[in-house]
């Protein structure tokens, strides 16, 4: 007998669950470390992942219900809930608000006629929100499936809506195709590059593959000392150096290693990493096979977040044509000895995935919980064995050094912050769009050129980096002054630098893992106090509590994510004191006048994720 179960509107036939299943474990050699793609095909032939495969999928992949049903719960992308045929992801990040995002929103449910997080009544279309999609150049903009639609307005919303009802086809949405690659037959999308200005390094002519035929003239540990010469640190953010980090990786004992490029762009107000994807693919796997030759790595991953999987088809054909001009493979250019090949590893919908050890527990097939880090990944990394992260274009300039010398890449740039920058500029300003600028560049300096006026603030390096304001527009982008993985967000004077300061918060309360407890809880507390301060109900006192907890909270939490969170509201305090001292007001009487007990405990509830009996009976 064949057992149906009715989870959503389409009741799911067990035996079609137990097909489906079979065959996308087989599919990934029914290994266990497959498991993200395991539950993501599963989730495109389905429409959902029905708990009933749950124990089906750990028996295929040799694992526990509980991996499985720990996967499918962590990443935002992923559902044992039965969603529409189509889901509508609007990105609600601040720019995008600001760019009109809440009438575009407004419209939508209108459209629909549904709220957010509700699918409509035929079951065809679920309504969500979703944090940054990469698209802060051309916002508002939202995921239809894996197609993106840019720069919208609550005018084109009936009009799209009523397209998706009769095609049922998100490409439908489409009408004309970006610039570049983005027309690609394998691509076909609206997103536009915008980059407005190339520079000497990443968005230069250069001639492919130039840079890994000198790499196999030269010994590994050659091409490392150039690494280490050209003075190459890490565009993810932290700037760590490249030479070190591959040296160190090279020198970890271990069987197989490996080399991972982290493409999960998730910090709001970051495009760069998705332009160099579609346009500069090939530089990135030449860079990313250079480290495989330099560190003795046979295996390359790159995570693709999941909000670009419409850049898949085209990044798995470049992949394979590297294989036919034996670029990928064994033998690489007539070299019998080296050997190296890339597979793409997609995530889901997860910000905390960009940290290194998240990324790699991704990969490996589970949730992306944060790992301790010592040992470090450079000694035991993905499967317990060496492995180089570095970013998307940390590789494109690792290969353009081996093509241009190490003196040319460190001759750019300042002494301690070598080479040129991407940076991805959004919001209040004429020009937005993607700037390879030298290392050292003031904020002036962009602002100047990305036709920005009455700038009030700039968030520089996303909500994890600094908000800055004029007083400080003279430093330099640097990792010694201002340093950013790329985000450039700018607010003009119309702007309330507290709501975004707000959202910032929102944002890291949201993307939380959950598992300590000066993040999981201390972000809720800053957030809630600010959103305080901003009603007007705040004290002296209360900016003195911003301070001590969000110093806490960046000391004692676990992981990068909790220990850069509170960066929005100390960068605020520091570069926005006037902002705060005029919304707060002593309170003479000593009384706490805005307490409100109902309130307290809801906010305690919350964080408990429990509700109190004794005030909610
Ligand atoms: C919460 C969080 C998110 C991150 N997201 C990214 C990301 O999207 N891309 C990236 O390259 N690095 C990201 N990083 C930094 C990585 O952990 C890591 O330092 C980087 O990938 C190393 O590459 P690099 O040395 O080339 O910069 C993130 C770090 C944290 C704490
Ligand atoms: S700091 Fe935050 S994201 Fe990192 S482990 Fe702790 S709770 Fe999770």
């Amino acid at each position: 007998m064949t057992l149906s179960l009715s989870l959503g509107k389409e009741p799911v036939c067990m035996s079609r669950i137990k097909t489906v299943v079979s065959e996308v474990c087989r599919r990934y050699g029914n290994t266990r470390t497959r498991l993200m793609d395991m539950v993501r095909d599963v989730q495109e032939a389905l429409g959902h992942v029905p708990r009933e495969a749950f124990d089906l999928i750990a028996q295929e992949a040799n694992t526990h219900r509980v991996e499985v049903e720990s996967v499918v719960s962590f990443y935002a992308f992923l559902s044992e809930q039965k969603k529409g045929d189509v889901i509508i992801r609007l990105c609600d990040d601040i720019i995008d608000t600001y760019q009109g995002g809440a009438a575009v929103a407004e419209a939508l449910t209108q459209a629909l006629g549904i709220g957010f997080d509700a699918t409509t009544r035929d079951g065809k279309i679920t309504l969500e929100k979703t944090p940054s999609i990469g698209m802060s150049d051309q916002a508002p903009a939202m995921l239809v499936n894996d197609v993106v639609v840019t720069s919208l307005t609550p005018e084109k919303i009936p009009g799209l809506v009523a397209t998706l009802r009769k095609t049922g086809d998100p490409q439908s949405l489409v009408e004309g195709f970006g610039d570049g690659n983005n027309a690609h037959p394998l691509i076909r999308s609206m997103v536009c590059n915008n980059i407005r200005e190339s520079g000497a390094v990443i968005l230069a002519d250069y001639r492919r593959e130039r840079g890994l035929r000198k790499t196999l003239t030269q010994s590994p540990e050659d091409v490392i000392a150039d690494m280490k010469v050209s003075g190459l640190r890490g565009r993810g953010g932290a700037g760590f150096l490249t030479g070190l980090k591959w040296e160190l990786t090279r020198e970890s004992a271990g069987a197989e290693k490996f080399v991972l490029c982290n493409a999960d762009e998730g910090e709001p107000g970051t495009f760069k990493d998705r332009v160099l994807l579609t346009e500069r693919a090939d530089l990135l796997f030449e860079g990313m096979t250079i480290a495989g030759y330099a560190i003795g790595a046979e295996t390359g991953i790159v995570y693709l977040r999941g909000e670009y999987a419409y850049l898949r088809r085209y990044l798995e054909d470049v992949l394979n044509k590297r294989r036919e001009a034996h670029l990928l493979g064994n033998g690489i250019l007539g070299n019998a000895d080296f050997r190296f090949d890339v597979r793409i590893q997609m995530g889901a919908g997860a910000y905390l995935c960009g940290e290194e050890t998240s990324l790699i527990r991704s990969c490996e097939g589970t949730r992306g919980d944060p790992t301790d880090r010592t040992p470090f990944p450079v000694a035991k990394g993905y499967l317990v064995s060496p492995t180089a992260v570095n970013n998307v274009e940390t590789y494109c300039c690792a290969a353009r050094i081996m093509d241009q010398g190490a003196g040319w890449f460190a001759a750019i740039g300042t002494p301690r912050s070598t080479g040129t920058k991407l940076l991805s500029v959004s919001g209040d300003c004429a020009r937005q769009g993607i700037y390879e600028v030298p290392f050292g560049t003031t904020v002036r300096e962009v602002l100047k050129r990305a036709g920005a006026e009455d700038t009030a603030a700039v968030q520089v390096g996303g909500p994890s980096g600094q908000m800055v304001g004029p007083a400080q527009f003279d430093q330099p982008i640097s990792f010694e002054g201002l340093s950013t993985g790329g985000s450039f967000m700018v607010f003009s004077n119309e702007r309330d630098i507290l709501e975004v300061v707000e959202a910032s918060m929102q944002f890291f309360v949201d993307e939380s893992c959950g598992y300590c407890v000066p993040c999981r809880v201390g972000n809720v507390l800053l957030k809630s106090r600010v959103e305080r301060i901003r009603k007007g109900e705040g004290t002296p006192a209360d900016l003195a509590y911003l301070q001590n907890l969000g110093e806490s909270v960046k000391r004692m939490s676990r992981c990068g994510l909790g220990q850069t969170s509170p960066n929005p509201i100390l960068s605020t305090l520091r570069n926005f004191r006037p902002v705060y001292n005029a919304l707060v007001r002593e309170n003479k009487s000593g009384l706490q006048k805005s307490f409100n007990i109902m309130q307290a405990v809801e906010d305690a509830s919350k964080i408990a994720e429990r509700r109190s009996e004794v005030f909610h009976a």
